[in-house]
């Protein structure tokens, strides 16, 4: 959303029993990669199922003006045609990625290895999100970025590497924006990149390169990280994705029906990746009733229909090593416990305070301003049901 635009109010009403089933979009962190990753690959990549929300309008337009061919083939079907690694050409005018921190942080990533300069863009909000940690490791490459204001922010030129070198990363903060720019510079650079995270983050990145060809081993490392190696210069290959519904999506009509009472509903192809099912998890600790009906593996990433009935919910204490698992789900949760018997900690919440807006705040605000009893304890959030 442009903070700048008019506040246009919405009403809510208590509502009836929520009954029936419903698919949930396509998951936009796929929708993306799916995007890049057949920018980077040759030959043809058709994506099914795909977000065709803003996020992922502007990240096609971006791979398009890097030199893919990109085009709409009907509903939620699209057809790339990859340009290979280290081939994007130079685009005209600056990639302009909207709201979208993930299509623009992974485009630098691609970027990083190419020799061309490209200039990066965004609304309000994108421009004030920080940059320098993906700037960093790209710059060991040997990508270089010319700020226009000061602290990492866009806009910002980014000339790749002529000769890129492959680097070892670890990743300061998890995140796996960052992860993953690495690793798409990491294709373009001879030998071997790694990425090292202390705590593992969405592994989507890494699933799709290997289903692009690209060899790519993960290891466990210390207690919840990964060491993540890339061989670089791949022949990455189009190859066909089928997005599952996001998981993040299905976070509201799930909670919806966990608490609107006499509620039942089916959730349609919901993926489970572990490394995104934080919330699943920490609702099941609160005693909520969802079923997986069936699961199945599809497109490489663990997919499932899902059950939800409402019922009583009880206060819990999520760890902050769960955080990276359902970073994108706080606010919702935050709802439920809300709704719960008891009191919810949620720990370690500092990355929410650079997403699109500072939502560790506005989750307080939007409790507070509803009258719910809601405190922020450090990088803690802490609300009375
Ligand atoms: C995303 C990673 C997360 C998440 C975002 C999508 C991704 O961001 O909040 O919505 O697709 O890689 P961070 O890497 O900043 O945690």
């Amino acid at each position: 959303m442009d903070p700048a635009a008019p506040l246009s109010p919405l009403t809510a009403r208590r509502s009836g029993p929520l009954r029936g089933r419903v698919r949930v979009p396509g998951d936009k962190s796929i929708s993306l990669r799916s995007l890049i990753l057949g920018a980077l690959a040759v030959g043809e990549t058709r994506i099914t199922g795909m977000l065709e929300g803003e996020d992922a309008l502007s990240t096609a337009k971006a791979m398009q003006a890097l030199g893919a061919q990109v085009e709409r083939t009907g509903e939620q079907a699209w057809r790339i045609m990859g340009v290979g690694v280290g081939g994007f050409a130079q685009p005209r005018a600056p990639l302009d990625f909207g709201n979208s921190g993930t299509g623009c942080r992974l485009a630098m990533g691609a970027v990083a290895g190419c020799p061309i300069s490209a200039t990066f863009d965004g609304d309000a909000s994108l421009r004030t999100r920080p940059m320098r940690r993906i700037l960093d490791p790209l710059e060991k490459f040997g990508a270089r970025t010319i700020e226009q204001t000061e602290g990492g922010r866009l806009p910002l030129t980014m000339k790749g590497a002529l000769d890129p070198i492959p680097v070892i990363y670890e990743v300061p903060v998890p995140s796996a924006q960052v992860k993953s720019a690495v690793l798409l510079a990491g294709l373009a650079a001879p030998g071997t990149t790694t990425v090292i995270e202390n705590e593992a983050t969405r592994d989507h990145t890494e699933k799709m390169l290997k289903h692009f060809g690209a060899h790519l081993r993960s290891d466990e490392y210390g207690k919840h990280g990964r060491r993540i190696t890339l061989t670089g210069q791949p022949e990455l290959e189009g190859a066909p994705v089928a997005v599952p519904a996001d998981p993040s999506s299905a976070a509201f009509p799930m909670v919806a029906a966990l608490i609107v009472p006499g509620s039942e509903i089916f959730l349609d192809g919901v993926m489970t990746n572990p490394l995104r099912s934080g919330l699943l998890t920490t609702l099941k600790e609160m005693g909520a009733a969802i079923e997986t009906l069936t699961s199945r593996h599809d497109g490489g990433e663990d997919v499932a229909d899902l059950l939800v009935k409402a019922g009583p919910l009880k206060g819990v204490d999520v760890p902050a090593e769960r955080a990276p698992t359902m970073i994108d789900e706080y606010p919702i949760l935050a709802v439920a416990a809300s709704f719960a018997e008891g009191e919810t900690r949620m720990r370690g919440l500092k990355e929410l305070r650079v997403k699109e807006s500072d939502r560790l705040e506005a989750t307080a605000a939007l409790l507070r301003n509803n009258g719910v009893k809601v405190e922020i304890d450090g990088d803690d959030l802490i609300v009375q049901g």
